[in-house]
């Protein structure tokens, strides 16, 4: 186990040079704290910011979870990001962008830390049964016209479990607990930007190709419950959809189909 850590901070200038090789990444923006990534990378969106600017920040005062939750970001102890994808980089259906980000943040994940982690539909990334990564992507619109994704990313690295507020101590993990070492979080970061340029320079088809999501996630094939709107749906969960659906058959034998932007 390891104490409570003194966070080593980002050198912006270091992080600029770290992903300078990477052709996916075209802008970098580090803070020190922020309220949200997403809401500043949807204030650079708004002017125009291209696909692959990156917004960090050491720190979120008012980090968003999916659903109107909040999203614990203490400084210095995780990667707290966002990320923009507008067309015409945008050559696949963006309802798979969260299931897509998952697989890649997951394999990054198991390559620095030998870590095996699941994917939950559509946007969890669990370590055992506990979350250490939540993905937001947020879509805009104008006149109807899809506009940009602001992909938003949380990825627990160094917290120990005194560093989680008491309500989320059963419920999320971070690689520092499930190891008992430290992550250099440039490292990490680094590794998951370098997935992401090599997935997203691929053909269309192999973009938005869900066989690796498929053998990361867990649940497909077994029973789950769904709450929708306060609603719950228990059923097999059979198969995704070719735009990241959740098929679910559920106990009268009907197959319901659970879309990607319901759950966000
Ligand atoms: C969830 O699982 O509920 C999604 C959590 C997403 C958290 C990340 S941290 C960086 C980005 N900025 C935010 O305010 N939220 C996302």
């Amino acid at each position: 186990m390891i104490g409570r850590v003194h966070p080593v901070l980002f050198d912006p200038d270091q992080v600029v040079e770290a992903l300078a090789d990477n052709s996916f990444v075209k802008a970098v923006h580090v803070y020190r704290r922020l309220t949200s990534t997403n809401t500043l990378a949807r204030r650079l969106a708004e002017s125009g910011a291209a696909t692959g600017t990156l917004v960090l920040a050491e720190q979120q005062t008012a980090g968003k979870g999916r659903m109107g939750r909040s999203w614990d970001s203490p400084e210095g102890l995780g990667l707290w990001f966002s990320l923009i994808f507008r067309p015409p980089e945008l050559v696949f259906d963006y309802h798979l962008l969260p299931l897509i980000l998952g697989e890649e943040i997951a394999l990054a994940v198991e390559e620095q830390s030998g870590c095996r982690c699941a994917v939950k539909w559509p946007n969890d990334i669990l370590l055992g049964e506990r979350k250490i990564c939540g993905i937001l992507c947020e879509s805009s619109y104008r006149q109807q016209q899809f506009e940009y994704m602001i992909a938003g990313i949380g990825i627990n690295v160094n917290q120990t479990v005194a560093d989680f507020p008491e309500a989320l101590r059963d419920r999320a993990t971070s690689l520092a607990i499930a190891t008992g070492r430290l992550f250099d979080r440039l490292q990490l970061l680094r590794q998951v930007l370098a997935r992401l340029q090599r997935r997203f320079s691929a053909a269309p088809e192999n973009i938005a190709d869900l066989r690796g999501w498929r053998r990361l996630c867990r649940d497909l094939g077994r029973e789950v419950t769904l709450r929708v709107n306060d609603q719950e749906f228990t059923g097999i969960f059979e198969n995704i959809s070719p735009a990241g659906e959740m098929l679910l058959r559920l106990a009268d034998g009907t197959l319901r189909r659970f879309s990607v932007s319901s759950w966000i």
